[in-house]
């Protein structure tokens, strides 16, 4: 499928409801698998990779019983494998486009007497695992992998594993939370420490099905102490996606005269950096938090037409808190007065795609500029875009962000391979149709 975007699009406006939180989603369907019990589940996005993610489970010996709610999301309940552990699947688990699936699974099965095999599509089987493989080897987990250290990754019955004090070399979720879940089937402290705080949603979640997780978000640290059970969290609910809303609200800061209102998504301040750097930006935003509910912060993000925002410097240290957002809050850089500067961006390499290289790629061919110094990406500010046809390269972050190029350019942006968004936000075209129709997404119409 290869729709067009564009060009002079009507104004947004009105109401929209992201999907649920894929990192969330991922977590609350692995931790239930993982526990004694079953847990009730809602607002979990409906996509590709969590879908990766439900059967990965149910090949595990998980009972999933999800189905769509009124709302569009998955809710229903997870009766986990428990003391139990997980059964040996038939054959091997495909990942398909899941880094997350993928290295939390590895986590998930440390310690446990199964043989699995984990495969992905082409091109998470081009995405390294030895930032996960590695430290878990050094735990006692058997592993094969590929000469170059990717997947298919095979993982030998482990029993005995022990305890780690890891010092992660990037800041990454995945890799932290791989290390923790190892961890509860360890004897002892478990210590993941990273250069930067990456999204802490594991550390969040797992107190909810009653294991302890020590933090310190000024180390940055995050500690279990094996071995533990999960047990059901009874109740969780799933806020909506602050990386999927991100393409929205971008959207409406550069198609003139639009106004969005996007309620009841995460405000976890490890995703939410590109709020912040939009503020800087000087762009019309305004989050209103919703009274704490359970162990993340939700509210309303408020985005407004800004024609006069202009560039900043997006330090190494907030990488991690908007990583996904890159690609997006590039383009927006593209439309904007001067120069912004995303400094230490380099695992925008080994992303769904060389994400580095499709926006300096991508841009070019919207008549943009930007270029890498080193692993810092620098674009050019208030460049006038014209038409092209761009790959997504499957990847669902790219696809959205040349979708949002084509309502500003001259000329229309076609937009091949735009289905990889079945991975994170499958209504994403629909949403920006009924916005632009001045209806709003009501997913209740
Ligand atoms: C994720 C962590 C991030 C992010 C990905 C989801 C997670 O990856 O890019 O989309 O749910 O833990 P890294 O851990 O590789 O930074």
């Amino acid at each position: 499928m290869s729709p067009s975007f564009g060009p002079g699009s009507p104004a947004l406006l009105g109401e929209v409801h992201v999907p649920g939180d894929k990192s969330l989603s991922h977590r609350a369907v692995l931790f239930s698998a993982m526990a004694e019990g079953t847990t009730e589940l809602h607002g979990v996005l409906v996509s590709e990779d969590v879908r990766a993610s439900i059967e990965a489970v149910r090949a595990l010996g998980a009972q999933v019983e999800l189905a769509e709610e009124a709302d569009g999301s998955l809710g229903g309940t997870i009766r986990g494998w428990g003391a139990r552990g997980p059964s040996a699947p038939d054959n091997p688990i495909d990942c398909r486009n899941s880094g997350t699936t993928c290295r939390l699974l590895m986590g998930v099965l440390a310690g446990w007497p199964v043989e699995v095999t984990l495969t992905g599509d082409a091109s998470l089987s081009r995405r390294p695992m030895r930032r996960v493989t590695e430290p878990l080897s050094k735990m006692g987990v058997l592993f094969e992998t590929s000469e170059q250290g990717t997947l298919p990754v095979t993982m030998r019955r482990s029993v005995e594993i022990s305890p780690l004090e890891y010092r992660s070399p990037v800041s990454s979720a995945q890799v932290k939370s791989a290390i923790l879940l190892a961890g509860l089937r360890a004897h002892g402290r478990t210590t993941v420490e990273e250069p930067a705080l990456s999204r802490d949603h594991t550390e969040r979640l797992l107190p909810a099905y009653g294991v302890a997780v020590d933090s310190d978000p000024a180390g940055p640290t995050a500690a279990v102490t094996g071995p533990a059970l999960l047990r059901s969290a009874g109740r969780v609910v799933v806020p909506r996606d602050p990386s999927s809303a991100a393409f929205i609200v971008a959207a409406a800061l550069i198609v003139p005269g639009s106004s969005v209102r996007l309620p009841g998504v995460s405000l976890n301040e490890t995703r939410t950096g590109f709020l912040s750097v939009l503020e800087r930006m000087g762009a019309h935003v305004r989050v209103v938090p919703f009274p704490e509910a359970g162990n993340e912060r939700v509210g309303e993000i408020d985005a407004r037409y800004s024609p006069s925002m202009h560039g900043t410097v997006v330090a190494a240290p907030e990488v991690p808190s908007l990583v996904d957002e890159i690609p997006i809050l590039a383009l927006l850089a593209s439309q904007v007065e001067g120069e912004t500067r995303f400094e230490s961006v380099g695992e925008l390499r080994v992303k769904e795609s060389d994400r580095f290289e499709a926006i300096v790629q991508g841009l070019a061919a919207l008549g943009a500029e930007a270029y890498a110094e080193g692993d810092t990406l620098v674009v050019r500010g208030r460049a006038p875009l014209h038409g092209a046809t761009l790959d997504s390269l499957g990847d669902h972050r790219l696809a959205m962000t040349w979708a949002v190029a084509g309502l500003v350019a001259s000329e229309p942006v076609q937009v091949e391979h735009f289905d990889s968004v079945d991975v994170s936000y499958p209504r994403f075209a629909q949403d920006l149709a009924r916005l632009q129709s001045r209806e709003g997404s009501d997913p209740h119409a």
